[in-house]
């Protein structure tokens, strides 16, 4: 196994990304490289890494997945006691990255964050699989175990409790402390790779009449 890193290299010279490619709107250009990178069949398409700060300014970030988005901005769901909820309580603005690296394409979103009402939030819960909504109720995201059996342990109470683990089974409610977020959208940024380091990168800056388009330096 190569352990000299530096002769990991790549060549990003599949295309280009000019000013006049741009959408008028951030998220028309990102609809565009979703299609392309959906083009093909990928493992956890909608993966993206979110990043949120404490309140004394520590930054930390996990992936999630994005269960949805439009212009008003992307949504992920989690637990709202976990450590990423306290960090968005404390401070309620998050930076979200697309690493869609088979594309040489990485697109960056920040932004406000607000939560998702009871109601959108019911409605993706009752769309998930039976045995990720036990998960949820067995999970107190974040929080240290004695080990893997406490875990185990608390979904047997969740199965006990919700009536089995049968997809034929009564409802399994939403837990009071799960559901989403929506990271708004005050900058976005498309980074496309090219050729010696030299890459095309354009930010969108939300302004009063719309949106500011840069071209920044790689
Ligand atoms: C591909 C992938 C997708 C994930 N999606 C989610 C998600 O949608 N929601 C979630 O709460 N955790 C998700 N996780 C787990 C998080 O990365 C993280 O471990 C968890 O949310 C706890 O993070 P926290 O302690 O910083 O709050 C995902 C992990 C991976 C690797």
């Amino acid at each position: 196994m190569s352990r000299d890193l530096g002769s990991f290299r790549e060549s990003y010279d599949r295309a280009v990304l000019r000013r006049a490619d741009l959408a008028a709107e951030p998220i028309e250009q990102f609809e565009r490289w979703w299609d392309e990178w959906l083009s093909v069949p990928r493992r956890d398409a909608t993966a993206c890494v979110l990043a949120t700060a404490s309140s004394t300014g520590v930054p930390s970030a996990r992936w999630v997945l994005c269960k949805g988005w439009d212009a008003s901005g992307f949504e992920i769901y989690t637990n709202r006691e976990s450590r990423k909820a306290h960090d968005l309580r404390a401070n309620a603005r998050a930076a979200l990255v697309f690493g869609w690296l088979d594309d040489d394409h990485q697109v960056r979103v920040e932004g406000p964050v607000t939560e998702i009402d009871d109601a959108t939030a019911d409605a993706y819960w009752a769309s998930r699989p039976r045995g990720s909504q036990l998960g949820g109720w067995a999970s107190d995201q974040s929080e240290v175990l004695s080990g893997r059996d406490e875990l185990e342990q608390h979904r047997a109470e969740a199965v006990e409790r919700f009536g089995g683990d049968d997809d034929s089974g009564p409802p399994v409610p939403r837990p009071p402390y799960w559901g989403g977020y929506r990271i708004g959208i005050d900058r976005m940024e498309f980074w496309q790779g090219r050729p010696d380091r030299l890459h095309d990168r354009f930010s969108y800056s939300r302004s009063t009449d719309g949106w500011t388009i840069d071209r920044l330096s790689p």
